[in-house]
C-alpha cells in the first residue's frame, strides 16, 4: 500500500502511452493494444477511488493523434464510445463525475451521444472527477483561453491590467479544477508531448515502465508511493 503517513496527491494525471508496443510486441494490429488499454483505464479509475484520490485526469487522445490513420482514429473513437455506454451506469452508481475535456466538436459524431449522456448522469458524482482529455493539446489549450481573455478586452469587460494567473485558469478547461500534484507517464517515456502545459508547472512527474495495457492499480499505488517521497518545495526553500 502507499504510505500512510504522507499526503496523497489530490490530482493525478496521466499520459497513457505504450498500447501501440503492446500490441506490436504480440503480432497484434494497434487497436488491440487500444482495447486492452480499457482495462488499464478500469484499473486507474480503482487506483484512484481506493486512495482517495479526488480527481484522475487521463489523456487519451490529442490534437496530433487526428493525423493518425484513419483505422485508428476510427477505432478509438468507438472505444471512447463503448467505454461510455458501458460504464455509464457503475461510474454514476460509484458516484465518480466523468467529464470530456478537449475540442469536443471534432469527436466523431458516432461517439457524441454516449459522450453526453455518461456526462449528463454521472454529474452529481463526488467521490472522484474523472477527467477524459480527447482531442486535447495544452498549446491549443493556452491559446484558445488567450484569444477569450482579448475578446472580454476588446468588449471592455475586463482592462489588460486584470489579466493574471488566476483570470488565465478561468478560461482553461480545468477552469475548476486543482493543479495536478502528480503526473504518471506510462511506458518509459520521458516527455510532456504537449499536455496540460500551464497546470503541469509544479507537478511531480514519475515515469513508469509498464506499457499502459499492463498497467494495473498497483502500478497506480508504486507512483503515488514515489509521489509521497518526494520534497515538494515550490520554488521555495524548506524552512523546518
Ligand atoms: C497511447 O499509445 C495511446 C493512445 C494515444 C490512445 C489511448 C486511448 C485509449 C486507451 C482508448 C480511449 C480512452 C478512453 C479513456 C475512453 P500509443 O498508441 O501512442 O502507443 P505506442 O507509443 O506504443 O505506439
Amino acid at each position: 500500500m502507499t504510505d500512510s503517513a504522507e499526503p496523497v496527491p489530490r490530482h493525478v494525471a496521466i499520459i497513457i502511452d505504450g498500447n501501440g508496443r503492446w500490441a506490436r510486441k504480440r503480432g497484434l494490429p494497434r487497436h488491440a493494444g487500444h482495447r486492452e488499454g480499457m482495462k488499464a483505464v478500469r484499473e486507474a479509475v480503482e487506483g484512484a477511488s481506493q486512495l482517495g484520490v479526488e480527481v484522475l485526469t487521463l489523456f487519451a487522445f490529442s490534437t496530433e493523434n487526428w493525423q493518425r490513420p484513419a483505422v485508428e482514429v476510427s477505432a478509438l473513437m468507438s472505444l471512447l464510445k463503448h467505454y461510455a455506454e458501458r460504464e455509464e451506469r457503475e461510474l454514476a452508481a460509484k458516484g465518480v463525475q466523468v467529464r470530456v475535456l478537449g475540442e469536443l466538436d471534432r469527436i466523431h459524431e458516432s461517439a457524441r451521444d454516449a459522450v453526453a449522456s455518461i456526462q449528463r448522469s454521472t454529474a452529481g458524482g463526488s467521490s472522484l472527477r474523472l477527467n477524459l482529455m480527447i482531442s486535447y493539446g495544452g498549446r491549443e489549450e493556452i491559446v484558445r483561453a488567450t484569444r477569450r481573455l482579448a475578446q472580454r478586452v476588446a468588449e471592455g469587460e475586463l482592462s489588460p491590467d486584470e489579466v493574471d494567473e488566476a483570470e488565465m485558469e478561468r478560461h482553461l478547461f480545468t477552469a475548476d479544477l486543482p493543479d495536478p500534484d502528480l503526473l504518471i507517464r506510462t511506458s518509459g517515456e520521458c516527455r510532456l508531448s504537449n499536455f496540460m502545459l500551464w497546470q503541469l508547472a509544479y507537478t511531480e512527474i514519475v515515469i513508469s515502465p509498464v506499457l499502459w495495457p499492463d498497467f494495473t492499480r498497483e502500478n497506480f499505488q508504486e507512483a503515488v508511493r514515489e509521489f509521497q517521497r518526494r520534497d515538494r518545495r515550490f520554488g521555495r526553500v524548506r524552512t523546518g
